[in-house]
Formats: structure tokens, C-alpha cells, sequence
């Protein structure tokens, strides 16, 4: 076990380096050159990336790749995905090419609610507390009006408050649930400095309350906090085309959509499947929602607590055959903002945003929804026909080539041999002997 150490975060940059060095990478001799390979040039640069976090040593990359060709809603988007798996990119372009020609995706923003709760316990009975807290609404609301000025009038703020009683499940627990509609900002801040404003009030007035005071009664906050599940801040995208549309690599249309929605039902039924399934569509969520400097484990707990909602862990998306259509979607809840956060730091996030034409919340929450089925999409489709290998094994080609450090001759020789040939580890480590040899 390794000696405690208090003070760190106030050594500099260099000192945590060399602390880092002299603890835990003492026989790796070029650690330090690895960890400043990867600073920015540029010095401004890279001070803005040392104060994202505490603690900053280096920054860690991750690819920045384009799929181009979606059209949503009949408007055409390059998205960018920040991603290191090999073959996301190149499944979500596929994807895209292949429904733009067949009507495009569709998207649709079902609502905007987001949720916050302030947990607390009440020692009196819940009928008192609820006229208590109509009593002091207005001054809740009025002393919250400097956080929420500038959200009203971007049209967005609080938009109801409800007290919930849940004694049932524990002793004297009770909730102050907010709506908040906040526009085009993902929210947590404003969200949580408003809900905090919210607590300290109902302390406050709780404490002056002479009904309480009289009885004796005690409010004591547990906590004030966002929720990340916000199911009704959800948005649908779908895709349908005419099942004769649908024939790919002599494979007839009508037995491609069966077994494509069977894929579907076995996700809908089938736990161990459905996290497989939902994990494809979240390659899609994440690469889009990590570039746009969107928060993505907030996305994931949300996703799959929806992905849970009615007990049962289960697909996102759904498929079915219709009047000889095909018809493939899903809905997603998605808390993302288009300002504030990283979007207004990080230089790349910025051209992220850039490339998609500088959305709004609402509008990312689409792109973000059909980034997700297109990648369900592709995923389904490969397993359903080809099998999903191929395609990636062609991608981690180059993997393997990078950690055999093929030079580009090598790269283009073996590129050209696995065309026709199954790659594996083994068998790129013999051809690159052989051709070495
Ligand atoms: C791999 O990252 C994602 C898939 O496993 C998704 C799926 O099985 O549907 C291919």
C-alpha cells in the first residue's frame, strides 16, 4: 500500500508529476516523456485543459471521427463522434448512407421536463406539511427569482413544485419534487443551486412556523439534488421504408425485416441480450453526446433506468412489420445542453457543435436519438447477416498493425491480403513475419 500524502492538490503540475514518478512508475523510465507527449504546445491551450479537473497531469486523447450523410427530418448532418472503438464510425456512416436514400430518419422531441428533489424528513403529519408548503410556495419561488431570472426569460425556469409523501417506504420522508424546463442549458447547475435555494427557505420558514414551533415539529433536509432519470425529457427517431426496399446482399427484403425484428423481440424479452443490444445503441449516444461535451454518464444512468422502467430490463428500440413496411425506432431520455458547460470551453466541442450546425438542446436531442438507432441499426443488421466480426476485425486490423508497429508499406500489404482472408492476432503477427522474413 502506498504512503498517504495530504497537500497534493496544491503541489504543481510538475511536482504531482514527479510524486507520480517516484510512487507508482518507478521502473517505467520513460513515463514522464509518455505523460508530456501529450501536453499541448500551445501553453493557453493547455492551461484551459489542466482546470477542466483537479489534478491534471497530461490530457487523454480520444479519436474525434465524422459520420457524414444523415439526413434528419429531411435535413442533412455530419455528426461527430468522440470515440476509441474501432468500428462505431464507420457502422454509423453505413447506416446513414443506407436510410438517406430511403426517406431518412425521422426525429421528435416528446418533451423537455426535467426533474429535481429535495429529500427530507418531517417528524408531524403530512397533512400539516402540505398546507405549510402552500403557505411559503410563493415565497420559495420568490426567493429562488435571482437564479431563475435570466432562465425566464430564455423561457424556460421552474414549472411546478409537489410535495410527495413517501412515509410509506420510510419514516417521516417526505419530497419537495421541481419540474424545470431548462431550454437549451443540460440544467444540473441551475437545477441544483435552485433546488438548494428551495431547502434553505423551507428550513427557514419551517423554523418561524408557529404551528411547528408549537408542536414541536422538525424538518431536516437530507439532501437537495437533480434527478438523471428524465423520462419525460425524451425523444423519439424512427425509420420505415417499404420491405422491398430492404433487400441487402441477395438477402430478400421480407427475410431480412423477420429476422430483424426477431433480433428485436429476443432483445425486448431476454435481459442478457437487451444490455448487448442497448450497449450497441449507446456506442452511437455516447460518441455523439462525449463531442458535443455533453455529460455521458448522466445520459447512461438515465438511458438505462428507462431501459428498466417497467421492471424488467429491456431493448430500447423496437421493429415491426407493418403493410408491407418495416418500421424501426426508439425513444430515449436525454438531459443535453447546446450552451454552458464544456460547450462554451473546449475548442473541439465548440467545432462540434459547428459541424452540426449549432443546434439547439432540443434539436441534439434528435441527432443524438438517431446517432443511437442508426448504430442499433447497423449492429442488427451485421448480426443478422453477416455476422458482426467481420466488419470489426477488418477495423481492429489496424489495431493490431499499430501494436506490431507496421510501417505504411507493410499496413497497405496486409490490408490487401486480409481482404480475403479471417483476421486474428495470430494470423497478422505470422503474415507480418513472413513479409518481414
Ligand atoms: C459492440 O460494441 C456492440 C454490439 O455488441 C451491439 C449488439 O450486439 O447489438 C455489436
Amino acid at each position: 500500500m502506498g504512503k498517504l500524502i495530504s497537500g497534493f492538490s496544491k503541489l504543481s503540475k510538475l511536482e504531482k508529476i514527479d510524486w507520480l514518478l517516484n510512487n507508482h512508475l518507478i521502473n517505467i523510465p520513460n513515463a514522464k516523456s509518455i505523460l508530456r507527449q501529450y501536453w499541448n504546445a500551445d501553453k493557453a491551450l493547455q492551461e484551459l485543459h489542466d482546470e477542466f479537473i483537479e489534478n491534471t497531469i497530461t490530457n487523454f486523447y480520444l479519436p474525434l471521427g465524422i459520420a457524414p450523410n444523415f439526413s434528419i427530418n429531411n435535413k442533412m448532418y455530419t455528426i461527430p463522434m468522440a470515440i476509441e472503438e474501432s468500428s462505431v464510425v464507420a457502422a454509423a456512416s453505413k447506416a446513414a448512407k443506407f436510410w438517406s436514400t430511403k426517406g431518412g430518419f425521422k426525429a421528435e422531441v416528446i418533451g423537455t421536463v426535467k426533474i429535481g428533489q429535495i429529500h427530507f424528513t418531517f417528524s408531524g403529519p403530512g397533512l400539516e406539511l402540505k398546507t405549510f408548503i402552500e403557505k411559503i410556495k410563493p415565497k420559495l419561488i420568490s426567493n429562488a427569482a435571482p437564479l431563475t431570472k435570466n432562465m425566464k426569460q430564455r423561457g424556460g425556469g421552474i414549472l411546478a413544485v409537489e410535495l410527495i409523501d413517501k412515509t410509506d417506504a420510510l419514516q417521516n420522508y417526505f419530497q419537495l419534487q421541481l419540474s424545470f424546463d431548462t431550454k437549451d442549458a443540460m440544467g444540473a447547475n441551475f437545477i441544483n443551486s435552485c433546488l438548494e435555494s428551495f431547502a434553505a427557505t423551507l428550513k427557514e420558514k419551517a423554523k418561524e412556523y408557529v404551528p411547528f414551533k408549537s408542536k414541536d415539529y422538525d424538518i431536516d433536509i437530507i439532501m437537495s439534488i437533480l434527478s438523471n432519470y428524465v423520462p419525460e425529457c425524451r425523444v423519439r427517431a424512427s425509420v420505415k421504408c417499404p420491405i422491398s426496399e430492404l433487400g441487402i446482399n441477395g438477402i430478400k427484403g421480407m427475410d431480412f425485416a423477420k429476422k430483424f425484428v426477431q433480433a428485436v423481440q429476443i432483445a425486448k424479452l431476454e435481459p442478457y441480450r437487451a444490455v448487448t443490444h442497448n450497449k450497441g445503441i449507446m456506442n452511437g449516444v455516447d460518441a455523439v453526446v462525449i463531442a458535443t461535451g455533453n455529460d455521458f454518464r448522466a445520459v447512461e444512468a438515465g438511458v438505462h433506468a428507462y431501459a428498466s422502467r417497467n421492471g424488467k430490463y429491456t431493448s430500447l428500440s423496437e421493429a415491426k412489420i407493418e403493410n408491407n413496411q418495416f418500421h424501426f425506432w426508439l425513444e430515449l431520455p436525454l438531459a443535453l445542453g447546446t450552451v454552458g458547460g464544456l460547450t462554451n470551453l473546449h475548442p473541439l466541442v465548440k467545432l462540434s457543435h459547428q459541424i452540426l450546425g449549432n443546434p439547439s438542446a432540443e434539436e441534439l436531442m434528435q441527432i443524438v436519438a438517431v446517432a443511437g438507432l442508426a448504430q442499433n441499426f447497423a449492429a442488427l443488421k451485421s448480426l443478422t447477416t453477416t455476422g458482426i466480426q467481420q466488419g470489426h476485425m477488418k477495423m481492429h486490423l489496424m489495431n493490431i498493425l499499430n501494436q506490431f508497429k507496421a510501417s505504411e508499406k507493410e499496413k497497405e500489404n496486409l490490408i490487401n491480403h486480409f481482404k480475403n482472408n479471417t483476421v486474428s492476432y495470430s494470423a497478422v503477427e505470422e503474415m507480418l513475419k513472413k513479409y518481414r522474413a
